[in-house]
């Protein structure tokens, strides 16, 4: 039907008789004359009507937005004055002789323009129209060149790509479960995997030595701009390998993935920063680098201050201060500093205390702070000398658990970052290692695993037991712009040392054997060392398009509410559909309720 791409035509294809296809973007009559701008998947091109084409031009003057045409024409030089240096195809047109309408379009509901400002309800109602964008079919583009690479990569370097079941059963990431009922195992249920991360041990085991697999993952958890309901792992795992062999691996197909497609140069070896030190600094496991403030410790000199707010965390040895130092801060008005007490409050922080530092030199008279009269002066002379303040600096302070500390002065310091205009352009990646291998869980008094359970831990097992707490894991994770891409680790190998874990978790011999029997008894028949990690490659497309959202980067992501408004997803099911499968709901549907 066609002898070119729309967005492929330029001054080369001059004099030649060329044949489109794409849908109406836009149509303008121009003194006699009439202007269509066809759009396909590779760009637009300008396609000109005149009268002299008698039945062409008839039928041009029907044509809407979105209709689906066919063109004959011929390429020629736009007049001078007439070129379009914002388009690739710009200084070219292509005269008519011919045009057949392929199919008539209704109105769509909002127009197929990049900057259409619709909301997003709407849009992925009309996904096959949202997704029509010029914007969206470069995103997609892209998200093909990112996957292509990649398997390209990997392929390369001896992986095989294998597929794992989606009817499985719960592989434990810390959210909840997507269930399947079984209909021909009454009262039983799959689940979809949250991850692949049991079967791909289980191919190490089966001597496969090198796997990977884009696989698609389904974790029922809150959502956020950077979690969907189901997304997309590039999901490896390797034998013989240490973590440094693995990272070292890693951060190549990186490098060269950014090389290739951004014709970005990232750094060789990334950084690497343990987990101790990332929270110290940016109380996160995920340091945004190109943000450059960040957290000094001061509980050692508020220890004998009488000031509850402060005296309490630092003599609390889950306790944490930290000064955190914005450079010019000092204009930052009293309703500015009100609202980041606001903001702080979101992450459970009861308060925000701060100094101004107007003159440095002035001693306590050049400093501004509501809390200047509950704090002796050689704390405050230590604070001002261990925070390295200059004069317009404002000081805020977190007094409070390391964790409400940690939450809410990192979410403070990435915000000030982007309000102050301070976060550097570029890339910045960065490995994070040695996690603490379990974290408490306050609320159910017991240990939970901070990566998952089948991470190895970095001590024998008689120390494991003897300080868990203490204990630091095999794990990494690669962070990029203060986004985790990728994580990962060296995993367990050992049938006792997976025992020991699973209980520590809380996990009971009969419990372990009745959940993870397999993998216990898979351990015995020769398990080689191996590691892994897993890429949220939804999330790596979307630092790379720019795109605020990874629903920015799937071609039909849910909604916030983890629903699909174009299939309207989730939906009832028949009673007979329920009945096969021996269910019956606790809340019957309204409708039949009322009946
Ligand atoms: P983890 O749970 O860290 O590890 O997941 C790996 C990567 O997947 C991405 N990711 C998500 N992306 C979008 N939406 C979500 N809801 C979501 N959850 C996670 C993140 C994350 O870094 N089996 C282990 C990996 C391993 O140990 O090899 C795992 O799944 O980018
Ligand atoms: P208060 O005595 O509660 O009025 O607090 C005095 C100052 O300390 C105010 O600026 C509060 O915002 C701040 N503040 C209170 N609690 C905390 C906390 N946990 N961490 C940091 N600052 C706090």
């Amino acid at each position: 039907m066609r002898s070119h791409m729309c967005g492929e035509i330029n001054e080369q294809h001059l004099d030649q008789q060329i044949e489109l296809c794409g849908w109406c973007h836009r149509r303008r009559d121009h003194g006699g004359v009439i202007f269509v701008d066809l759009r396909d998947r590779d760009g637009l091109v300008q396609v000109v009507f005149d009268p002299d084409q008698a039945e062409a031009f008839r039928l041009a003057e029907t044509v809407r937005s979105e209709f689906v045409l066919r063109v004959v024409g011929k390429v020629r030089m736009r007049p001078a004055g007439t070129e379009n240096a914002g388009l690739p195809t710009g200084a070219i047109e292509v005269f008519a002789t011919e045009i057949e309408i392929l199919n008539k379009a209704e109105t769509p509901p909002f127009p197929v323009e990049n900057d259409s400002e619709v909301n997003e309800e709407t849009r992925l109602r009309y996904r096959y129209i949202d997704l029509r964008r010029p914007v969206m079919q470069q995103r997609m583009r892209l998200r093909r060149d990112v996957t292509r690479f990649l398997r390209n990569f990997l392929d390369d370097s001896g992986f095989y790509e294998i597929e794992t079941p989606f009817l499985t059963k719960a592989t434990p990431e810390g959210a909840r479960d997507y269930l399947v009922p079984s209909r021909t195992h009454e009262n039983s249920f799959f689940a979809l995997p949250q991850s692949p991360q049991l079967y791909k041990q289980l191919l190490m085991i089966s001597g496969m030595d090198r796997y990977y697999q884009v696989v698609r993952c389904f974790r029922d958890e809150d959502l956020r701009a950077d979690r969907q309901p189901e997304f997309t792992q590039l999901d490896i795992e390797t034998s013989f390998q240490d973590e440094n062999q693995i990272m070292g691996l890693m951060e190549r197909m990186i490098r060269e993935l950014f090389a290739n497609i951004l014709h970005v140069k990232l750094p060789d070896p990334f950084p690497r920063m343990n987990y101790a030190e990332a929270m110290r600094r940016f109380a996160s496991d995920k340091p945004d680098l190109r943000i450059p403030l960040e957290l000094v410790d001061i509980a050692d000199l508020l220890a004998d201050v009488e000031f509850k707010v402060f005296a309490g965390p630092a003599n609390d040895p889950d306790g944490r201060i930290a000064a955190l130092r914005v450079p010019g801060g000092c204009e930052l008005s009293r309703k500015e500093i009100d609202e980041l007490t606001n903001f702080v409050a979101i992450y459970g922080a009861k308060g925000l205390a701060y100094i101004k530092v107007n003159d440095l030199d002035a001693g306590l008279t050049g400093l501004q702070s509501p809390i200047l009269k509950f704090i002796p002066e050689p704390a405050i002379t230590a604070i001002l000398a261990r925070t390295g303040a200059h004069t317009g600096d404002l000081l805020f302070f977190g007094a409070d658990k390391s964790s409400v500390v940690n939450e809410s002065l990192g979410a403070l310091r990435i915000k000030l970052g982007h309000d102050r205009g301070l976060v550097h352009e570029g890339w910045q990646p960065l490995w994070v290692t040695d996690f603490p291998m379990f974290e408490r869980d306050e609320k159910n008094n017991r240990w939970s695993a901070l990566h998952h359970p089948f991470t190895a831990p970095n001590c024998s097992q008689e120390e494991l037991v003897a300080a868990p707490g203490k204990a630091l894991s095999r794990a990494y994770d690669m962070v990029l712009n203060g986004t985790e891409i990728g994580g990962g680790s060296i995993r367990i190998h050992r049938t006792d040392m997976q025992s020991a874990v699973f209980e520590l978790l809380g996990i009971s011999g009969e419990e372990a054997q009745q959940k993870f029997g397999f993998l216990l008894n898979a351990l015995k028949y020769g398990c080689p060392p191996h590691g892994g990690l897993a890429f949220g490659l939804d999330r790596l497309v979307m630092l790379m398009a720019g795109a605020a959202s990874i629903r920015d980067v799937m071609a039909f992501p849910k909604t916030q509410s983890a629903a699909c408004p174009l299939v309207d997803a989730p939906a009832p099911v028949t009673d007979a559909q329920l009945r096969e499968l021996g269910i019956r709901l606790r809340k019957p549907p309204v409708a039949e309720t009322a009946s």
